[in-house]
């Protein structure tokens, strides 16, 4: 916490202020508010609550794969106990405070406890009222963040995660894993289409990065030949910055660049979860949407890889093992990542002509999720479009199959179609003159 008094935004407008709970949408926003929670850095959180129910709800985003990387302790004892233990401690990046005495005290408390802070820390605030005088009295001392109990794990993630996710020095990108249910079940080519897909359509940058280091097709499939890639950042996750990035990368279109595998076999590939997840976070500073090729097998870094993700995407053919499987995977995901959205499902090679096949229903009903895709087996289609090294819609923008990336690249990125900028329809100045008549 500053020693120096800052003033609160807006403190001289009288009665303009009024505080939003952090979990409240203000505004549109297509966003969950899970996914407005962004990863928090290294960092040290130490908590001071007063009861029991608070130290419960920072136990739960303790255990959130957000805040995998923070170190964080929980005291009890609220504010008195904070300001004796800084007396003797110094003090970390970040204190949580929960407090229920009365504005004046708790503003007295403050100013002792600001006597033994480090510059550097910030300090939020939980009370029990939501009272304007407070709220800009505690702003002026200092303090980052004031939430109003009762407050869920996720708001107070997200608190967490503004104060040190600044949009526009730090850009954090989102992560998005694709795994199959079963070997060869089409995940690697819903995983390219989808990314693709979202570079068209939100001209913004994506990287696919294909793990499948020994057998991936990410080169095949957009018909590149690279010759370095993610082998290389992964054999030296430390060595990996900016300027070597942009050198492993190969760039496909505008927007769309892969970081390849090798797909040679006479060397042994050995990954750690700890270099994957470094990995992924030099890709994800530099851009806004990672999208990750998960080859089905299931090792130490695939499965951090699967619980580290913004979302995960399980492609799954429709039969019995795929069934099993994708069971399996939605269940884990679902224990170990408790304030996430549900993993998304796409049903791929759907209606192969005689072969017998559980309905989507009967497969939604067991893994209580509704795909977000089902897309048609069609061998000529996306036969050709992998010996062309093109993707579905660049071969035949009216293949059946095409509008289902689309979508599913809108779906994962909480985003719908009117929100993204479309080509004016030839009728619109027509319909425009209609709708001014009426
Ligand atoms: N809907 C579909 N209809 C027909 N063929 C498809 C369909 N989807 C994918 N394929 C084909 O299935 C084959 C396997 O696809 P892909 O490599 O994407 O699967 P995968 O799940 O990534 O496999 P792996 O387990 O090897 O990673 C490819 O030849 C692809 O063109
Ligand atoms: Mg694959």
């Amino acid at each position: 916490m500053s020693k120096h008094a800052i003033s609160a935004p807006g403190a001289e407008d009288p009665g303009g202020l009024e505080i939003t709970p952090l979990g409240a949408d203000a505004g549109f926003s297509e966003e969950p508010v899970s996914a407005r929670a962004r990863p928090i850095p290294r960092i040290s959180i130490q908590v001071f609550c007063e009861n029991a129910a608070m130290a419960e709800i920072v136990q739960v985003a303790a255990e959130d794969r957000r805040l995998a990387k923070v170190h964080l302790s929980v005291h009890m004892g609220g504010i008195e106990a904070a300001v004796a233990h800084y007396q003797q401690n110094p003090t970390p990046n970040l204190v949580v405070i929960e407090s229920s005495l009365p504005r004046d005290q708790i503003l007295a408390e403050l100013d002792h406890l600001a006597a033994s802070c480090d510059p550097g820390t910030k300090v939020i605030v939980v009370g029990h009222v939501n009272d304007v005088v407070l709220y800009r009295d505690l702003l002026r001392r200092g303090v980052s963040e004031y939430l109003v109990e009762p407050i869920a794990p996720l708001q107070l993630m997200e608190a967490i995660s503004n104060l040190y996710n600044n949009p526009e020095t730090e850009p954090v990108g989102h992560v998005y894993a694709f795994i199959g249910a079963k070997g060869g079940v089409g995940s690697s080519t819903v995983c390219h289409n989808a990314a693709w897909a979202l570079s068209e359509v939100l001209k913004a940058n994506v990287v696919i990065a294909d793990l499948d280091l020994a057998f991936g097709t990410t080169g095949l499939d957009f018909n590149q030949d690279p010759v370095q890639g993610i082998a290389d950042a992964l054999s030296s996750p430390e060595r990996l910055d900016e300027v070597l990035l942009d050198r492993l990368l190969t760039k496909c279109s505008e927007h769309l660049s892969i970081f390849a595998a090798p797909v040679v076999l006479d060397r042994d590939y050995d990954i750690t979860a700890e270099g994957c997840e470094q990995v992924i976070d030099v890709v994800r500073q530099n851009v806004p949407y990672v999208v990750v090729d998960l080859p089905h097998f299931w090792t130490a870094w695939s499965k951090r890889i699967l619980m580290q993700a913004d979302e995960v995407i399980v492609t799954a053919a429709p039969d019995l093992a795929n069934l099993r499987n994708a069971k399996n995977i939605v269940d884990l995901l679902q224990q170990t990542r408790r304030n996430d959205s549900k993993p998304r499902l796409v049903m791929n090679m759907v209606n192969m002509p005689k072969r017998p096949e559980i309905s989507v229903k009967e497969f939604e009903a067991a893994l209580g999720i509704k795909a977000m895709s089902v897309i048609e087996f069609d061998s000529e289609t996306f036969g050709q479009a992998a010996n062309n090294g093109q993707m579905i819609e660049e071969l035949n923008a009216k293949a059946k199959s095409a509008p289902a990336f689309r979508d599913v690249a809108l779906a994962m990125t909480h985003r719908r179609e009117t929100q993204v900028a479309k080509k004016p329809s030839a009728l619109a100045p027509f319909l425009e003159k209609l709708k001014l008549k009426l």
